[in-house]
């Protein structure tokens, strides 16, 4: 059985000027300890994946198809049985960590809290948890810090902090929604580093959501590919990396930005990701595609599965 297994999962949000549909049709399974990547640029629906699989998504929204964790359906379900699933099983780490901070509480106490609320441990015992967690997740002088208010903390410490606070109940699954963007490339590095230690050592599934293909390498055993909603092209890490089956996927690949390069112009998919209101018909990634063709506008390529587990939504004639 999968950890975690999606099922035609479509988020669709009411507006007043019509309907959006956020995340259109996806699926994926993830096992336990694996890591899947979510990758696309801005808007193409990859928060609203998590936030539908967290049960956090904004009033207007509709979720349907199913989403089975260790075998139980997790979509729209009431908000008690939520909360037990948030504290125990899935752990979610935001983009900016001091929206999930208490800048007024000591960073100690906001640890403390989460052992003393879901683990029923004692005081001392949540204190001595949480130091052993800080320190897990490199911060130094951990029993120290336990005293200091989050601004006392740099960036990336606070990002660590984070990830502390969402492995402290130690979940089988933690969704990462693009946990480095805020940071600069080498703390950036040092984060990835320290997830795939964490991976290691505590057998932790990962959604890891990024628009950065470059963040994935690493630390992804599998990636999704989205572009308006929509899976491109799904699959192992490699596959993506060294055979990449879709023209969006070439272009993200080449608009890693690269360490080593700094000050170079970044190489980008000319123009911008559509307008959910205003999809044309067919393929909607034809306008910026440079292998378009007359077809792509006359039908919506459909998700195809090929190879060993891989899926592509593609017009182009590519060959294995
Ligand atoms: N409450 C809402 N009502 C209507 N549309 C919404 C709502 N919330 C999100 N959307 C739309 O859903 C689409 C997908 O949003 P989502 O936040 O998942 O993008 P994303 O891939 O996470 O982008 P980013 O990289 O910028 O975080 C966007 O076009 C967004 O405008
Ligand atoms: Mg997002």
């Amino acid at each position: 059985m999968s950890l975690l297994e999606v099922k035609d999962l479509r988020v669709e949000f009411k507006t007043p000027e019509g309907n959006v549909v956020a995340v259109n049709d996806l699926n994926f399974s993830l096992q336990a300890g694996e890591t899947l990547g979510i990758v696309g640029e801005s808007g193409s629906g990859k928060s609203q994946t998590a936030f539908a699989l967290m049960g956090l998504l904004a009033k207007n929204g509709v979720i349907t198809g199913s989403a089975q964790f260790e075998g139980r359906e997790i979509l729209n379900l009431p908000l008690k049985e939520l909360n037990k699933i948030r504290s125990e099983k899935i752990a979610m780490i935001f983009q900016d960590p001091m929206t999930s901070l208490n800048p007024y509480m000591k960073v100690g106490k906001q640890l403390m809290e989460v052992l003393l609320l879901h683990k029923g441990m004692s005081k001392a015992e949540a204190f001595e948890a949480s130091v052993r967690m800080l320190d897990a997740v490199k911060i130094p002088e951990a029993r120290k810090r336990m005293n200091m208010f989050p601004h006392e903390f740099s960036g990336g410490m606070r990002q660590r902090v984070m990830i502390a606070m969402a492995l402290l109940c130690n979940p089988k699954l933690l969704i990462a929604d693009e946990p480095t963007t805020a940071l600069d490339v080498t703390v950036q590095a040092q984060i990835m580093t320290l997830l795939n230690e964490l991976k290691r050592d505590f057998n932790t599934a990962i959604i890891m959501i990024t628009h950065d293909l470059g963040v994935i390498a690493g630390l992804c055993d599998k990636v999704l590919v989205m572009y308006a909603g929509r899976t491109m092209e799904y699959g192992k890490v490699n596959d993506i990396f060294y055979h990449p089956s879709h023209p969006y996927t070439e272009g993200l690949l080449k608009a890693i930005p690269r360490l080593d390069s700094e000050g170079e112009m970044l190489a980008t998919i000319p123009g911008n990701p559509p307008n959910l209101l205003r999809l044309p018909q067919g393929c909607p990634f034809q306008e910026r595609c440079h292998r378009v063709s007359e077809r792509c506008s006359l039908s919506s390529p459909a998700l195809t599965g090929f190879g060993e587990g891989r899926l592509r939504a593609c017009h182009w004639d590519w060959k294995e």
